[in-house]
């Protein structure tokens, strides 16, 4: 196998680990994580074995949608530090072997953003067509609403401007007009900004809203998708390693265009948000089925593109792509009182609670993630098994400060308790005292120690993004198997979603001089039949990972 190749696109076998710097560890003990106290734990992240770094917003912002309602692009919010401790902390990150990138999001800025208080203030304004106006509604303005329930339109009506701006999600985030050329340049001048001080690229948040052209008066001169290639050469040009993962939530056949063309020229990745939850109903319904016909509907991707999986993620674990049935099936087993659902389309809880707290499920999830066709991304605490906080309101309640030990405030912070920027996740069973790093880490059995081990063995199997994958043909409707193939290196991978053990066999169809399977977690190897036939039995929940062996 060509290992070079997973250091030349080295996005495509990364391990993301996506955190929000403000409740990850605060270094000056005022209550609010900052980029010191994220730089102490660098070894730790190293030690775990993540690869990539995704840090939410960290810019100065009104913090009404936790930082996705940025007022300066290019500058790190105070209460988490000076741009000095961001690149020192990027710094001693790149020493250790892992990357950052960040979210960018120029989908929108917040009401309070200087550009668009001078926009508002003055037609003549050089930023007043940064943003779209309006005399009047137009007759869709409430259609496709992104927070059903919480806004009512599209459009906000603006006493100083005496006009209504476009706003696709919370009224105090208005869109950017992307169509004027002035926007266009400013989001370059960003990227380069960020790239200039560190960073390996971008989660680019909401990228067909971004995209959108709909409401806005200006015409755009280019296509909205060759700006998007403009875009993704700028940063190739500025930094050749650089990549774009999009959160593109829609369905298959439209998120290949962000993609772009046969080659590739647009986003490297985008996160998988259909597999995700075709994911949530096949572990609900303890059957691969919606599994499988979420992988047979995927679109391949070119070479140089990857998907990116994920268990949950900082929102509500959104299930706006399956029917009102199935949607209904999920929130019954995993979220069934309403205080765990948001937007009718999804829950705010984090796994380990929706499960049960049962260890063998929840690591029968994660196992199945990462051995999906794409690039993991964890979000803090999951290697863990932090739960949430419902009292938190809304999608923050999967955003509690995250759990070091059984000290004070789950060793998150030396502040008074009271001080603390967001509630620490509580009780006996998932609280700090029963859930932290510090206990976990001394375990050889805890879920920590199991995720290490996770995340060195997908490393270790880059054949999950690289090679071809296909589905082996199994009788029993809880197993799903996978088989990989890369420049001559096969990995057979299996899981059981169910509870009860299960006997099963397939075919495998091998090159002559291959004989065995290596259980890559160590549980034993097993032979193949002349006819290419594997038998084995997998213990509920089981997983396993195998790489046929060559018999010379
Ligand atoms: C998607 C982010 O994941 C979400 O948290 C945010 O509210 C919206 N984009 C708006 O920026
Ligand atoms: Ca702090």
């Amino acid at each position: 196998m060509d290992i070079s190749r997973t250091s030349d696109v080295w996005w495509k076998n990364a391990v993301f680990y996506c955190l929000d710097v403000e409740t990850f560890r605060d270094g000056n003990g005022d209550g609010i994580g900052d980029f010191v106290g994220l730089a102490q734990q660098i070894d730790y992240l190293a030690g775990l074995g993540v690869s990539c770094i995704w840090l939410m917003p960290f810019h100065p912002s009104t913090n009404r949608d936790d930082g996705y309602d940025i007022t300066d692009y290019y500058a790190v919010d105070p209460r988490l530090g000076t741009l000095g401790d961001f690149v020192e902390f990027v710094r001693t990150a790149r020493d250790r072997g892992i990357r950052v990138i960040s979210d960018l999001v120029v989908n929108h800025t917040s009401r309070e953003h200087p550009w668009f208080q001078s926009a508002r203030s003055d037609r003549k304004s050089p930023y007043r067509d940064w943003y779209v106006w309006r005399d009047e509604v137009p007759k869709d303005g409430s259609d496709g609403l992104v927070f059903p329930g919480e806004e009512e339109s599209s459009w906000e009506w603006d006493d100083k401007a005496g006009q209504y701006f476009l706003h696709r999600f919370y009224k105090h985030q208005p869109d950017l007009n992307i169509a004027h050329p002035k926007v266009r340049e400013e989001i370059r001048r960003i990227i380069g900004f960020w790239l200039e001080v560190g960073l390996s690229g971008f989660r680019v948040d909401a990228v067909p809203f971004l995209l959108e052209t709909k409401g806005m008066t200006q015409e755009m001169k280019i296509a909205p998708h060759d700006w998007l290639r403009e875009l993704r050469s700028f940063l190739g040009r500025r930094r050749g390693d650089a990549m774009l993962m999009g959160e593109v939530n829609l369905e298959y056949e439209d998120v290949r265009r962000f993609y772009g063309d046969e080659g590739g020229d647009e986003l490297h990745m985008c996160l998988n948000f259909n597999l995700n939850q075709a994911f949530a109903l096949a572990l609900v319904r303890e059957d691969a089925g919606a599994l499988v016909h979420s992988l047979r509907a995927m679109p391949s991707l070119p070479r140089d593109a990857a998907w990116a999986n994920f268990v949950r993620n900082h929102d509500e674990w959104s299930l706006d792509k399956l029917t009102e049935a199935e949607r209904q099936e999920v929130f019954r087993a995993f979220g069934p009182k309403p205080e765990m659902q948001l937007f009718g389309r999804g829950l705010r809880r984090r796994l380990p609670t929706m499960l049960g707290g049962d260890q063998a499920r929840l690591r029968l999830a994660y196992s199945l993630a990462f051995s999906l066709p794409g690039a993991p991304v964890l979000f803090y605490g999951e290697e863990i098994g932090m739960a949430e906080n419902l009292d938190i309101p809304g999608r923050l309640s999967v955003r509690a400060p995250m759990q070091w030990s059984d000290e004070p405030n789950g060793g998150f912070s030396d502040a008074p308790p009271e001080k603390i920027c967001r509630p620490a996740v509580e009780g006996r069973k998932w609280g700090p005292a029963a859930i932290n790093v510090a206990r976990q880490r001394r375990d050889p059995d805890s879920l920590l120690s199991w995720m290490e081990r996770l995340i060195r063995r997908r490393r270790e199997t880059p054949e999950i993004v690289f090679g071809d994958w296909s589905l082996l043909a199994v009788s029993e409707p809880a197993i799903l198997a996978l088989r990989y193939d890369w420049d001559g290196q096969i990995s057979v991978i299996i899981h059981n979603l169910a509870a009860r053990k299960q006997k099963l066999s397939f075919t495998l169809d091998l090159p002559l001089e291959r004989d065995g399977l290596i259980d890559l977690f160590g549980e034993g190897d097993f032979s193949v039949g002349g006819d290419g036939s594997v038998s084995l039995a997998l213990a509920g929940y089981g997983c396993r990972w195998f790489r046929v062996r060559r018999s010379f």
